[in-house]
């Protein structure tokens, strides 16, 4: 994984675990939201500053992708990221920057509408299972977009413009809808997206268009229209609070029998998820624009929890709901509808003690009364910090190792959850 300036350095978190969660934090801003956001600037003329952008190695493989594409990116200490666009330079992007991440796909969409054409690769990310782009390519196809696969490469031209088309997902994939607004947004005519992923980061890179002048309306739950314009316009944008980022904190003071506030979540939807704290039996109260968790001193089991897409329950909540469901008093179900290889957390938190069956989709969670430090290796972003959740609440000490994947997501998890009163340090990964 690389870091700000692009180069390799392996760090590993070291936790020493028991010690109660409590105290008050602020939201970082949502990477999911964050992302698309910065594809998006590649539309939008002029300069766009976007607030409440969160520290990641993501969001600086993004920026060195919008850096090559003849963007100027800077970012302030405040979390604000400034994108200056007085003209793309080149429509590819090189095999290299586009396996930095797999939000690089979202390139895809943004390159389209801006030149109306593209070469890029296949994108890199987390290794949850397959994850094909057919859904962004037939949708795409149908806008009028020529596209080509040869070894690994994705070649796209537009020989009679991107025209605005009726398309119907198979699946709300978040990438898709993603892109497909990108690609229709400056099209000719009208582009109606039915099926629509309807996460709240999708409202927010909408909301972020729209103020740079797009056409675009939500309608009915699930659909999508886009009337295409001339031209955008750089604008101010904040980023909403990152929902995952919060339920995972919830999740470090349900573990350990803590109690945390977290604040700035203003515009986030915090019932998506707060159900399932109150489910274990914590005590859950939002106010304003903060949420406040206090634990129960034992944890309830949740008999059925399935993966869906949104408004259901979130496959990126999977992992961290079951690293605190490992310490419930009985038996808990999960069930992974959206990614193939999502329970790769499952080896280390039986190593910490926990009991966990996986049977194809489904993860039967028996509650153990306590866990035990181990070393285990961070398999993905949301394994990882389940991984680290349970580590808090483990007896002893746990290192984990590469944990690249968990900064793609949170930033500075160790600073957050020592300032709640963990003993966590980063130190260099010795290899
Ligand atoms: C987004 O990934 C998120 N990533 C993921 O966040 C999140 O887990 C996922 O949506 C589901 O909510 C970003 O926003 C950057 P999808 P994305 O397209 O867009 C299948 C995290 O931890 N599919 O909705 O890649 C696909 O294989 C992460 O922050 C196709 O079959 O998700 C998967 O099974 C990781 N063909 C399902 O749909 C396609 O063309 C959902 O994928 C596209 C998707």
């Amino acid at each position: 994984m690389l870091c700000k300036k692009g180069c390799d350095i392996l760090h590993k978190l070291v936790i020493n675990g028991g010690k109660r969660i409590s105290g008050e934090i602020k939201l970082q801003g949502a990477k999911n939201s964050a992302l698309p956001i910065m594809a998006a600037t590649v539309l939008a003329d002029g300069q766009t500053v976007i607030k409440n952008c969160p520290e990641l190695t993501d969001i600086y493989a993004a920026s060195r992708i919008l850096t090559h594409l003849g963007c100027k990116v800077s970012r302030c200490e405040n979390g604000t990221i400034i994108v200056s666009n007085s003209g793309i330079e080149k429509d590819s992007i090189s095999e290299k920057l586009m396996r930095e991440m797999r939000s690089s796909i979202i390139f895809l969409g943004a390159l389209l509408g801006r030149c109306g054409s593209c070469s890029l690769y296949f994108p890199g990310g987390c290794q949850l299972g397959p994850r094909p782009v057919d859904i962004h390519i037939s949708a795409l196809r149908k806008m009028g977009i020529v596209i080509s696969e040869e070894h690994g490469k994705i070649n796209c031209t537009a020989p009679n413009g991107i025209k605005g088309a009726k398309i119907m997902l198979e699946f709300p994939s978040v990438g898709a809808t993603e892109n497909i607004i990108l690609a229709a947004v400056k099209a000719e005519g009208e582009t109606e997206i039915k099926n629509a992923a309807r996460e709240p980061e999708i409202h927010d890179l909408v909301s972020y268009l729209v103020k740079c002048g797009a056409k675009i309306e939500c309608t009915s739950g699930s659909t999508i229209k886009i009337c295409g314009v001339d031209r955008l316009y750089g604008c101010e944008h904040q980023v909403i609070p990152d929902r995952i980022a919060a339920a995972t904190y919830l999740a470090a003071a349900a573990i350990t029998d803590g109690a945390v506030c977290i604040s700035g979540i203003s515009s986030l939807d915090v019932s998506s998820f707060t159900g399932y704290f109150e489910q274990m039996g914590c005590s859950v109260c939002t106010c304003n624009d903060s949420i406040y968790l206090k634990a129960r001193n034992r944890i309830l089991p949740i008999k059925s929890l399935k993966t869906m897409p949104y408004p259901g329950f979130a496959t990126d909540l999977q992992s961290i709901m079951m690293s605190v469901l490992c310490m419930a008093d009985g038996t808990s179900v999960f069930e992974e509808n959206i990614f193939e290889s999502r329970y790769k957390h499952v080896d280390a938190l039986n190593m910490m003690g926990a009991d966990i069956k996986v049977y194809g989709k489904i993860a039967v969670v028996e509650g153990v009364k306590k866990l035990y430090g181990a070393n285990v290796e961070a398999t993905d972003l949301r394994g990882g910090a389940a991984m680290t959740i349970s580590a808090l609440a483990a007896e002893g000490t746990s290192e984990i190792t590469c944990i690249n994947h968990i900064d793609r997501g949170y930033e500075k998890i160790d600073s957050v959850l020592a300032s709640l009163g963990a003993d966590i340090k980063r130190k260099p990964e010795t290899r």
